[in-house]
């Protein structure tokens, strides 16, 4: 089959790779209708982390099943499944405390838990920007959607940064009335404006540095916040009397920098800390990596971020972090796109064939206009 390889630093390619076969008694196969590019791709794509040569990417799958191991009992070929980034046994202790993301059992990295498609340090399972796409322990994995093709561009957002957004504002604690501030305009920031909102929010600021992406942020009803225009901490203290916002929603992650492009890791994580008002509540979805060899200071290659805890600790803030376990989240996100109250399809700008993949990882990396989520459709 056809499928988006990792080849070294800025460079990915389609290639021909064996098809995946049953392995477990619990596997199936599906046939990949949709995968996303997702930024956490891009973090592999620059050589920031140690994903080996020839991993087949892509963590963001949907599709029909195609072939079902003799111990599934709950799927049969020809169902259409939202994939959950997440490999999760269903029976270790995290998974059956709701936390399919830190699965002790899926992941045979040393001292990480947590399987997840196509990504480094997640264990060894292929991605599924491909054209099939093995599943281990389907039964506690798949969610069911309904047959057919309609709302494909939005349930595609279930398996990975429609739960993951969400997951930001459950750590955030927006309930009815809060005024709340998103870091990042990217996939997941505009889609934790959405969650906000779904959450009852009264305001909803969103900061980034990309004015195509910030106009989009405005088209979800979120106030614009630009660090072109100066320090975003205090834009939003200024809007709102000092206060600041009643919580904080992180989307950008390690990579974080100034406008310049020079990477400042700690940078998003203390203007969220000066934004947000004493005892609020911080939800840091952004990916933090315990190494990272290509910082550009030693602390920061040991996983080290220095960010202002004294003032949290001051301000008595409470933040929570980590994967986001999709499970817990996509069947209730679903339900909402059917019933019309979610369009998480209005961040796609691009919909592609497989074939386009190295094309589109390059453009997306640039945050070129317009590149805001690309969709590819490998039997396209
Ligand atoms: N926790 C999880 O389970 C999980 C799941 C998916 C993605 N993620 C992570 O979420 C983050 C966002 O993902 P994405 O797909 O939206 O990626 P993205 O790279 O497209 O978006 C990040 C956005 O942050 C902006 N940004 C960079 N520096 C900034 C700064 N100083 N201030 C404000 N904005 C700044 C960028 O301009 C960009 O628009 C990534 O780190 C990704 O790895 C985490
Ligand atoms: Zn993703
Ligand atoms: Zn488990």
């Amino acid at each position: 089959m056809k499928a988006v390889v990792y080849s070294g630093a800025y460079d990915v390619a389609v290639q021909e790779v064996p098809d995946p076969r049953i392995e477990d008694p619990q596997d199936v196969i599906i046939k990949v209708t949709t995968t996303n590019i997702c930024g956490s791709d891009l973090h592999m794509y620059e050589g920031r982390t140690n994903v080996e040569q020839g991993k087949v990417l892509g963590h963001e799958n949907m599709g029909v099943v195609a072939e079902a191991g003799p111990a599934v009992k709950d799927f049969r070929p020809g169902d259409r499944v939202s994939v959950p980034f997440n490999v999760a046994c269903g029976t270790c202790f995290n998974c059956t405390h709701g936390w399919t993301s830190f699965c002790t059992r899926t992941n045979p990295t040393e001292g990480v838990d947590g399987g997840a498609y196509g990504y480094a340090s997640m264990g060894p399972y292929a991605g599924g920007q491909a054209e099939y796409l093995r599943v281990p322990f389907a039964d506690f994995n798949l969610l069911a959607l309904p047959q057919g093709t309609e709302y494909e561009r939005d349930f595609t957002m279930l398996s990975d940064i429609f739960p993951t957004a969400y997951f930001g504002t459950d750590l955030a604690g927006v309930s009815p009335g809060d005024t709340v501030v998103v870091y990042g305009a990217g996939p997941v920031g505009l889609l934790a404006v959405h969650s906000a909102w779904l959450r009852g929010a009264a305001r909803v600021f969103c900061v980034d540095m990309h004015g195509d992406r910030l106009s989009i942020a405005e088209k979800f009803g979120a106030t614009p916040v630009s660090i072109a225009a100066g320090d975003p901490a205090e834009q939003v203290l200024d809007s709102t009397r000092g206060a600041g916002a009643d919580c904080g929603v992180e989307a950008v992650g390690y990579q974080a920098h100034e406008p310049s492009g020079q990477e400042r890791p700690e940078l998003v994580l203390d203007w969220l800390v000066r934004s947000v008002r004493p005892t609020g509540r911080l939800g840091i979805i952004g990916v933090y990596m315990p190494q990272d060899p290509g910082a550009a200071t030693q602390s920061a290659k040991d996983g080290r971020i220095g960010f202002d805890f004294g003032r949290l600790f001051q301000k008595g803030q409470a933040l929570g972090t980590g994967q986001c376990p999709v499970k817990r989240y996509n069947e209730k996100l679903r339900d909402l796109i059917i019933a019309g109250r979610a369009t998480p399809s209005a961040i796609v700008s691009h919909e592609l064939p497989l074939t386009e993949a190295p094309a589109a990882y390059a453009k997306f990396d640039k945050r070129i206009d317009g590149y805001t989520k690309v969709i590819l459709h490998p039997a396209a």
